[in-house]
């Protein structure tokens, strides 16, 4: 059985965005590979050092939005990367090969770095890609299903498998990527990628108020004015939106947008009504799972199934890199 590892960083939670590129992958995975789930809270550290709670408080929402998506806990395995000291161990040694400027260099690195307003970096960001290899070879995993925006990273990881086995022998499989056919959700605003930062997100726990709200409050194709002009649905978030969650109607949409046969508001009215009926279940396992002790109960199972994992790679890397003096382990 294959073996997955993905995850998120625990700054906000989870939205449409994540569901398209990642997440929906993930629950249609878990039936056929052996899955773990990262709830990377040191990865949120790196820009978030400030605001240690709530990252704290994001844990445990992102681990309960993995859940409400139809993650079995009885299956996967949904941990905390602080929680597993062997990360932190690997981190160090493949930090001795990954050189500064390969990290300097890495696009989704200089994307952040600019959002946030760096003008230096600390070590701890600039490194993260270097983490991020660890919270994915800590386990051996083979495959990561993760957005596009990842792809620098996955290469960062790919990279550091290959050099330590080149350096000290084979202890790593080489993890390949698996990107989505959705990877970038257009924000409801049109233009830009939808994100937290951005307050133009859809998020797996809205109420349906909310989402036929923010449904009929997007932009759609700015040429057609009236209900009966031709539109242009290449340029219309709410049909790039369709889609991604209602492919089955896509061609009759089309068709009828191009005609001017249908209007927006009755685009965007099938468009929330398609979203609630896919957010109806994930909103029922939420309020399920929601109740004191029941989430911290399978991320205290998740890490320590994932601190088995890690100790077991660890005695292999002790060996391979001639640290083992006591006899391995760690
Ligand atoms: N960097 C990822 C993101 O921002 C989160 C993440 C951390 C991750 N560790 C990972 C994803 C390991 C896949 C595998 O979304």
């Amino acid at each position: 059985m294959e073996r997955i590892l993905t995850g998120d960083r625990p700054t906000g939670p989870l939205h449409l965005g994540h569901y398209a590129g990642s997440l929906r992958n993930r629950v249609k995975l878990q039936d056929t590979c052996d899955t773990f789930i990262i709830i990377a809270d040191v990865q949120g550290l790196t820009t978030h050092w400030e605001t240690p709670e709530m990252i704290k408080v994001h844990s445990r929402e992102v681990a309960l939005d993995n859940i409400a998506a139809g993650l079995d806990p009885e299956r996967v395995r949904i941990f905390l990367q602080s929680m597993v000291p062997q990360i932190a161990e690997l981190t160090v040694f493949f930090g001795l090969f990954v050189t500064v400027n390969r990290l300097r260099h890495n696009p989704t690195i200089k994307t952040e770095a600019r959002q946030y307003g760096y003008t230096d970096m600390t070590y701890g960001f600039l490194g993260y890609p270097v983490s991020q290899a660890a919270d994915i070879l800590f386990c051996r995993a083979d495959l990561v299903p993760v957005g596009e925006d990842q792809l620098p990273h996955m290469e960062v990881t790919r990279f550091v498998a290959r050099r330590f086995n080149e350096l000290y022998g084979p202890v790593f499989p080489e993890p390949k990527a698996l990107v989505s056919e959705v990877s970038r959700l257009a924000g409801l605003d049109g233009g830009a990628k939808m994100s937290k930062s951005l307050g133009n997100a859809i998020y797996l726990k809205d109420g349906p108020e909310e989402v036929s709200a923010k449904v009929m409050s997007a932009v759609t194709d700015p040429a057609r004015i009236r209900k009966n002009d031709p539109g242009h649905p290449e340029v219309c978030t709410v049909f790039s939106w369709h889609k991604a969650f209602n492919p089955g109607e896509v061609p009759e949409i089309e068709t009828s947008c191009r005609a001017g046969s249908i209007g927006c508001v009755a685009c965007k009215k099938n468009l929330a009504a398609v979203l609630n009926r896919l957010l109806d279940p994930i909103r029922e396992r939420r309020a399920a799972y929601d109740r004191p002790g029941v989430v911290e109960e399978i991320l205290g199972a998740g890490t320590g199934a994932a601190r088995l994992e890690g100790e077991a790679t660890m005695e292999k890397v002790r060996e391979a890199m001639k640290i083992d003096y006591f006899g391995g382990g760690s």
